[in-house]
């Protein structure tokens, strides 16, 4: 097994784009973590481009990670567990794709999937299809963002995501599906917190910039 990750392993990096991704901002991010702390936490979890760094940058971190979107956490949680039977059915999407990407995109837009492979696939088909990988699902909760003008998508990035498994296996990595406030009651003296809140307000009574000004991370 050793000799197989030693072969495929690469840097793990967000596995979908999500509105709001910090990649670019890493190099500006990584000058401003303290040397130290206790367990990282990231309640606005997205794509997770600071936690990737993170892990990758220390060996053994104790982290705690989580978001709002059950969709979004569960495909954390299936690329850890469950990596080998997501990519076969990753790849059975993008077969389809190929043969007719604007059908299969809306048919599969439309489907409901019940298995957590399925789902998981789902969700990151439709982020690497979609217009923009905008994640955006209408009153029903039903994804509902149109096909994306990629003439070639990467939509099985095989490397990635078992190097994303794999760190999330081999690393002290708690992944849940909350609010972020629950956060502020877990975290102890010492420990880091990241927050990335979203940009516009989820609804009227809950603008998290007005919440969270001027806050990009804190030390307790
Ligand atoms: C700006 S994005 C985070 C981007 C992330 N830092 C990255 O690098 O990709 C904000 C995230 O907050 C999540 N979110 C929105 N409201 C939330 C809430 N009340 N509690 C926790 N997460 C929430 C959204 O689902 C979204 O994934």
């Amino acid at each position: 097994m050793k000799q197989q990750y030693d072969q495929i392993l690469v840097t793990p990096k967000p596995f979908v784009k999500w509105a709001g991704g910090k990649r670019q901002l890493i190099p500006i991010l990584n000058q401003n973590l303290p040397e130290s702390f206790g367990t990282y936490y990231e309640p606005f979890l997205g794509g997770g481009a600071l936690l990737f760094h993170i892990l990758t940058d220390k060996n053994g971190q104790k982290c705690s990670i989580s978001d709002l979107n059950s969709d979004l956490v569960l495909a954390y949680t299936t690329i850890r567990d469950r990596i080998d039977a997501l990519i076969t059915s990753l790849k059975n999407h993008e077969k389809n794709y190929q043969k007719d990407s604007e059908s299969y995109y809306y048919s599969i837009r439309e489907s409901n999937p019940r298995s957590e492979i399925e789902k998981t696939s789902r969700l990151i088909f439709l982020n690497k299809t979609c217009f923009n990988g905008l994640y955006r699902v209408n009153s029903k909760g039903k994804f509902n963002v149109p096909l994306g003008k990629y003439s070639n998508p990467n939509i099985v990035n095989e490397e990635n995501i078992r190097a994303v498994s794999h760190i999330l296996q081999s690393s002290r990595t708690a992944i849940k599906c909350r609010d972020f406030e629950a956060v502020l009651r877990d975290a102890k003296k010492g420990d880091l917190i990241y927050f990335d809140p979203p940009y516009q307000p989820v609804s009227t009574t809950s603008n998290l910039q007005a919440i969270l000004p001027k806050i990009s991370h804190m030390m307790i």
